[in-house]
């Protein structure tokens, strides 16, 4: 059993910065990873941190911007502090070291994206979560109190018989199928999860393959309440390219000046939303997929070929470098591109401190449900929203929480149940993006969701009746599940949820969040 004063779930920007503020008060801090330390969706962050840095751009009109992205669901008050407490978390980020782009003159050089009023995206060319990452990492691991775990995935958190989270059970150098390995108590009076996002239970994602929502179906199965999981941000411009991997690209280059058009090169975009290409993802999304349903293309185009090259090759030389290891020169050729997604925008219910209904269970970041993002995430606010609400987590759990009045004794063991058939295990995998992807994609209708319940609620009994799946397959699982029947029950459109049978808002019925707790 390890023991330490906190346990930070996860070693994205959430978890990252939680670690830094709890050694830097004094505590022991136990980081565990399932990979390496560095792979995370913070990782691979393009356009940067939404923050206002003066000029023309203040406070309220970030908050305005959130809270219209949002489409009325937003909390007011997380949205007034992540917004009002941003600068201050960037600052911070600086003074650890961070090397963001600036300007001639050395000002910080500040980007625009969809649905932002001001240029007020703070970067590091369009390699900002690599930037990002680097600085925390280090300054973490300047931290003699911080210790790392990698490649140990928690598999469920440890409650004990008065519902107190004590822990998490973590395997270590398990085979591919889930066995095998060793499994460990990591006992801690504080646990936080930042687990990051689960675009890997669709078939076409941005993000990595450690996405698995781990952390959304660990708190669901530890009697956390889950929030507004229907909510699944696509982002509209993923690489379409057989190699590509639905690599992103990035709305920071719609900010510069890039369009997105069709076949015919017409910027179809434009015509149809007043805000043309930089408005926000969810209409821009929709507006691509009825553009390739009509065409029946595969693909749209972006198209930032009217952009000085050289220009353009500086400000994005990560966008550049994977372009022209396809053989696409983005400043002569467009882009093909077409939505992946790429968000969730809804998670663990917590309050702004990070606390979630489950005693000892603290979330932050893309896991975490703070009401900061409502109906649809405002691009670039996800980093800032891991940044202040780690640091909001580890002031709340430091300041009231007694560590040393937890016993650290975390109940018996799992039992090792016999692992599933790899057949069924890849099956499952498969079934659960393909469905999620064609039924609980961008546009949605009452049949297909039913079609998806009815197709995961099969699955996830056949799996459970077959023995014990490996950790990944059972969160997407999970997860798929939780967001279909989210998805289902929400008979209207708002934000990222567009249902074809109820294609308008409906505010007398439906502003609010859609709550789930298991065995309710
Ligand atoms: P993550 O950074 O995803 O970290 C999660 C960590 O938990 C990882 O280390 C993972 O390995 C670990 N983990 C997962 N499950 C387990 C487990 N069971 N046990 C142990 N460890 C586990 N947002 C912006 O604001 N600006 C951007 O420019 C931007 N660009 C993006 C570009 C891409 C391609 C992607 C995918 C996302 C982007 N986002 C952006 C979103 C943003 O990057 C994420 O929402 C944010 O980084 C999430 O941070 P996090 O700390 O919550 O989680
Ligand atoms: C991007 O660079 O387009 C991604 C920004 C985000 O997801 O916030």
């Amino acid at each position: 059993m390890h023991r330490s004063d906190y346990l930070s779930i996860g070693s994205g920007v959430a978890g990252l910065y939680f670690a830094i503020q709890i050694a830097r008060g004094g505590a022991t801090v136990s980081v565990v990873t399932k990979k390496a330390a560095t792979e995370s969706n913070t990782r691979y962050a393009q356009g940067g941190i939404a923050t206002v840095f003066g000029g023309d751009d203040s406070i309220e009109s970030h908050i305005r911007d959130t809270l219209d992205a949002g489409a009325g669901l937003c909390d007011a008050a997380a949205v007034e502090t992540a917004i009002g407490e941003g600068p201050r978390r960037v600052q911070d980020l600086l003074a650890l070291g961070a090397q963001f782009s600036r300007e001639e003159d050395g000002q910080l050089s500040l980007g625009r994206e969809g649905g932002h009023s001001h240029h007020r995206i703070v970067h590091a060319d369009d390699w900002t979560g690599r930037e990002v990452v680097r600085t925390l990492l280090e300054a973490a691991r300047a931290e003699e109190r911080v210790t790392f775990h990698e490649d140990h995935q928690a598999l469920d958190l440890i409650v004990d018989t008065d519902g107190n989270c004590c822990g998490a059970w973590v395997q270590h150098g398990a085979r591919p199928d889930g066995s095998g390995g060793r499994i460990e108590a990591f006992s801690s009076p504080v646990t936080l999860l930042a687990t990051g996002g689960a675009g890997a239970i669709f078939a076409s994602t941005t993000n990595p393959p450690v996405a698995t929502g781990d952390g959304v179906a660990m708190a669901y199965r530890a009697g956390a309440t889950v929030a507004n999981l229907e909510f699944i941000q696509f982002h509209p411009t993923a690489l379409a390219h057989p190699e590509g991997g639905s690599y992103l690209i990035s709305e920071a280059l719609r900010g510069y000046g890039a369009v997105v058009v069709n076949h015919e090169g017409e910027a179809f975009v434009e015509r149809q939303l007043r805000l043309g290409s930089l408005s926000t993802r969810d209409v821009v999304a929709r507006a691509i997929v009825a553009e390739m349903k009509s065409s029946g293309k595969e693909c749209v185009f972006l198209d930032v070929t009217g952009k000085d090259p050289e220009e353009t090759r500086r400000r994005f030389p990560n966008i550049n470098k994977m372009c022209r290891g396809l053989g696409i020169d983005m400043t002569t050729q467009p882009i093909p591109v077409a939505p992946a997604a790429h968000y969730l925008c809804g998670g663990v219910r917590t309050d702004i401190d990070g606390r979630t209904d489950v005693p000892g269970l603290y979330v932050a970041g893309e896991t975490a449900h703070t009401g900061l993002h409502g109906a649809n995430r405002l691009a670039s606010n996800s980093l800032l929203e891991g940044l202040v609400f780690g640091a909001r987590a580890a002031a709340h759990a430091s300041g009231n929480m007694d560590i040393r009045r937890i016993r650290h004794a975390p109940p018996g063991m799992p039992e090792p149940a016999k692992p599933i058939d790899p057949d069924l295990a890849k099956r499952a995998g498969e079934t659960i993006g393909r469905v999620m992807l064609d039924d609980v994609g961008i546009v949605r209708t009452n049949t297909s969701l039913g079609r998806a319940c009815g197709i995961l609620d099969e699955l996830a009994d056949e799996v459970a009746g077959a023995g014990c799946a490996p950790a990944d397959l059972r969160s997407r699982l999970t997860v798929a599940r939780l967001v279909a029947h989210s998805a289902r029950s929400r008979r209207e459109s708002r934000g990222v949820h567009y249902n074809a049978d109820h294609p308008e808002r409906d505010d007398e019925n439906w502003q609010h969040d859609s709550l789930m707790r298991a065995g309710r």
